[in-house]
């Protein structure tokens, strides 16, 4: 049986993110621009990615006042309850303001450091993954399970590209060696999504070098809880350096590929 505590997180972020969600889908200005940029002059930030922040951290604070906050677009406290929510309030935001509808709400519940809940909301597939650490992972009524993993060169491989100019380079340059070993590459533009499309069968890896906390760790946590297995450089977690999601039989291959290619450096 889940935890008390567990359940309530996983109700929490569950709403959460809905609300985030149809914020998303059904405020989204005609004519939304760019409100800031960050990392680098591609690197965009809307209103609605602010406004979905704000709306989620509203809620659960109002909810549990005691946890402590990572958001992408700014919230960051400590808390005292030994829970800290990690958000990504907008993950796609590229394909969201040029109307393209892969993109999603992620909220991963952390206690004492480790991923126990994990959310994505994906309001223009009118899906909503789940998981809880240990209890498997869901779309709906669903249970997700990684695809049966195929040889490394049948394996159809999600990736992205960071905003920094040097490291899409790079980042380029690594794909280009990695097509001509795969089935083929996927870019959908939402790193929380291609996690949610290895849980379900749909890509038979992930990876991708530069993601921060608030893009991986519901998707990842819903990954494991579907079978995948999910790693970073050989014997290291998943980080910024290196983050990979894969079918058990394609993720040390495709590991050992990334690793020879350098796929973990700029
Ligand atoms: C981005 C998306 C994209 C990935 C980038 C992320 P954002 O998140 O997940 O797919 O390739 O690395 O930064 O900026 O849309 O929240
Ligand atoms: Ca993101
Ligand atoms: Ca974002």
């Amino acid at each position: 049986m889940t935890e008390p505590l567990l359940t309530e997180l996983l109700d929490l972020g569950l709403e959460a993110a809905r609300r985030a969600g149809a914020l998303l889908r059904d405020g989204r200005p005609d004519d939304l621009a760019v409100a800031k940029t960050k990392s680098s002059p591609i690197d965009v930030v809307t209103e609605m990615d602010i406004a979905a922040e704000k709306l989620i951290t509203g809620f659960l604070a109002e909810h549990r006042p005691q946890d402590g906050f990572l958001g992408e677009e700014g919230a960051s406290s400590p808390g005292t309850s030994g829970v800290r929510w990690v958000i990504d309030p907008l993950d796609g935001t590229v394909n969201y303001l040029y109307g393209l509808p892969t993109w999603a709400v992620s909220i991963a519940a952390e206690r004492d450091g480790e991923t126990v809940v994990g959310v994505v909301e994906a309001p223009m597939r009118g899906e909503t993954y789940r998981a809880v650490l240990g209890g498997g992972a869901f779309v709906g009524e669903r249970r997700l399970a990684a695809r049966p993993s195929p040889e490394l060169d049948q394996a159809l491989v999600g990736t992205g590209f960071g905003y920094v100019q040097s490291r899409r380079a790079h980042q380029a340059d690594v794909a280009q060696r990695v097509i001509p070993r795969v089935r083929d590459i996927r870019r959908g533009g939402s790193a929380a999504i291609d996690l949610c499309d290895v849980a379900a069968g749909r890509l038979d890896a992930y990876y991708e070098r530069g993601l921060n906390p608030w893009d991986l760790a519901a998707g990842a946590l819903i990954a494991r809880e579907a079978g995948a297995l999910t790693g970073g450089r050989p014997g290291e977690p998943e980080s910024g350096e290196l983050t990979l999601a894969a079918s058990p039989g394609v993720f040390a291959p495709l590991q050992e590929l990334l690793e020879e290619l350098g796929a973990w450096h700029d």
